[in-house]
């Protein structure tokens, strides 16, 4: 047999030689910490799906973002648990409703080491748990849903957040958002559109972080964990609408669809790590199944490969810790 002239195994022969010739690296700016704050908590209340992660009192939430901007990656996306909810989801526009106030607060102590986010979406504000209002028949109306997501928007700047996380999946909505800031004079503020977002079972865990009050789903709105073509249609249009920045979600299940925005976009593409695929990972982890640090540092970067630029991960701190 002639010995092969070719061998890749020639690039992979060292720990010094592998990292010179990696095409992807995680570095901590790259990552963005999703934080939940809960209104009615004095202490950090554990969630039992997503072990490792909370739901801050307005204390520790502060504590856990110096430490996270500490550890320094890019950003926080914060989710607020009201204690009361309504129909219309009042406590998401009124500046003293939880979420507001964790923004305001955030941006003081941490607003210059890390960039601070907030999901704009009705979900955990309403009494029914859908991302939008219902009309007479219990159907999410998309453009009524689309007035509150405006005056949402304006709150939400008003209390300080950089960029607003549209995660809700009306049609219009970065329009409608990017109208109402630059109406109020918030022509900075910018819109993270959650372009591809699908009817997910991995968003499990994220239903008992915030308390989530829905029966049903979401499939009149979030899309069709089948279609393809359709998560670049919907990068397409928020793109065509004025996001600043196109997410795809959840990441693992759908790396293709994040593949293909990241091919035609011209803004940022992130991914989302949703609470899912944290839970199926700690979860084998913890039964000595898989390597805990290994698999998810393999996750992320396999997020990063696939087109990422930005990954919103729950262990953004950890990750961070480890490889500063
Ligand atoms: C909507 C929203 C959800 C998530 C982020 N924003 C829930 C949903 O769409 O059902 C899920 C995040 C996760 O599962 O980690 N407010």
């Amino acid at each position: 047999m002639t010995p092969p002239r070719i061998r890749p195994r020639r690039l992979r022969t060292t720990p010094a030689m592998r990292r010179l010739v990696a095409e992807t690296r995680l570095h901590p700016a790259d990552l963005v910490l999703p934080m939940f704050v809960r209104e009615d908590a004095s202490e950090p209340v554990p969630i039992g799906s997503m072990p490792g992660v909370v739901q801050h009192s307005m204390e520790s939430l502060a504590r856990a973002a110096d430490e996270a901007a500490h550890a320094g990656i890019g950003g926080v996306m914060l989710f607020g648990i009201p204690s009361v909810r309504d129909a219309t989801g009042s406590q998401a526009t009124d500046p003293d409703g939880i979420l507001n106030r964790a923004t305001e607060r955030l941006q003081r102590e941490v607003g210059d080491a890390l960039v601070v986010q907030t999901d704009l979406c009705l979900d955990e504000f309403t009494d029914h748990g859908h991302c939008g209002v219902l009309d007479a028949a219990g159907h999410v109306d998309n453009d009524t849903t689309l007035e509150r997501y405006a005056d949402m928007a304006v709150a939400q700047a008003n209390a300080g957040s950089s960029i607003l996380g549209l995660s809700g999946m009306m049609d219009g909505q970065v329009a409608v958002v990017r109208d109402a800031l630059d109406t109020a004079g918030h022509t900075d503020t910018a819109v993270l559109a959650y372009a591809a977002k699908y009817s997910s079972a991995f968003y499990g865990p994220f239903r008992e972080a915030v308390d989530s009050q829905l029966q049903g789903d979401r499939r009149t709105y979030q899309q069709d964990p089948a279609n393809r073509r359709e998560g670049l249609r919907e990068a397409t249009l928020d793109l065509a609408e004025g996001a600043d920045i196109v997410m795809v979600k959840p990441a693992m299940s759908y790396l293709d669809v994040l593949s293909d925005v990241a091919e035609i976009s011209d803004v940022p593409v992130w991914a989302y790590q949703i609470s899912g695929e944290y839970a199926m990972i700690e979860a084998a982890a913890s039964q000595g199944w898989i390597d805990r640090r290994a698999s998810i540092l393999e996750s992320v970067l396999g997020i990063r490969r696939a087109g990422a630029d930005t990954v919103l991960t729950y262990w953004a701190t950890e990750i961070a810790g480890w490889i500063k």
